[in-house]
């Protein structure tokens, strides 16, 4: 199976993931909120690129289906905090049975909703973390080539928690199958991923992202989002949407 890189959003396009297995990774924080959202019984979250555009989308899905507002979580942050009107920010920690539970979750990140709508052609779209990457990899497996992870990045730039992730989900793909073949760049993500893989939270903490959330108050979430394998949960994209998908 031939897999590929990418290292930020902007490099994702159309072009690129057209008849293409993609894997958005978004470590710290939106691929891990959205787990961990669907792993508490959120029912399907719609990814949005901008903060007007969700509450718009949630005025719309109210009027149209006729729903009660209390069956929709608005999600997600700017700069890292709540956007003023939305319901809930972007620390996964906050995505408990109580607050998502069969509701469905307009949700909008700087980076990781960014990826997704650039990918949203792909023949497969998946998300990815650390916290998925075993999952992530059988359905892979199954699924064939080519595959590209898309690693979101922060505002066009690299980010190492992202390209680990990648390298974790290589390392548990190589596991499965011998069948597989790295570009340059998945070799150097999977190389960075096997040097650190005994102390992933370590170096997820290296991160310039780690430390904007940690100044932020956010170390729990950075602890949290550095678990390797806790789901085996495999969200998928599709037409809109996002739910779990098949293993
Ligand atoms: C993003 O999508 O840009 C991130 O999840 C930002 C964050 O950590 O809140």
């Amino acid at each position: 199976m031939e897999c590929d890189v990418v290292f930020t959003a902007k490099e994702v396009t159309a072009a690129l993931v057209l008849e293409k297995n993609v894997v958005v990774i978004d470590v710290l924080r939106a691929t891990s909120t959205m787990l961990t959202a669907l792993f508490n019984g959120c029912t399907a979250i719609i990814p949005v690129k901008e903060p007007e555009e969700g509450k718009k989308l949630l005025e719309k899905e109210l009027l149209t289906r006729g729903e009660a507002r209390e069956n929709y979580v608005l999600g997600g942050e700017r700069g890292g905090v709540l956007i003023p009107g939305y319901d809930l920010g972007n620390s996964p920690l906050e995505y408990t049975y109580s607050a998502i539970g069969q509701k469905k979750l307009i949700f909008c990140t700087t980076n990781g909703t960014l990826a997704i709508s650039k990918a949203a052609q792909a023949k497969n779209l998946y998300l990815g973390a650390l916290l998925n990457a075993g999952a992530l990899a059988a359905t892979l497996k199954k699924k064939g080539d080519p595959i590209i992870f898309a690693c979101a990045g922060t505002r066009g730039h690299y980010t190492l928690e992202d390209v680990l992730a990648a390298g974790l989900i290589m390392h548990e793909l190589k596991n499965q199958t011998e069948n597989v073949a790295l570009s340059d760049k998945a070799l150097t993500s999977l190389v960075l991923y096997r040097y650190y893989e005994n102390d992933l939270a370590k170096v997820v903490n290296f991160s310039k992202h780690a430390k904007v959330l940690t100044a932020l108050g956010f170390t729990k979430d950075v602890a949290y989002c550095s678990q390797k394998n806790l789901f085996d949960l495999v969200p998928a994209y599709k037409q809109g949407e996002i739910r779990l998908g098949e293993m």
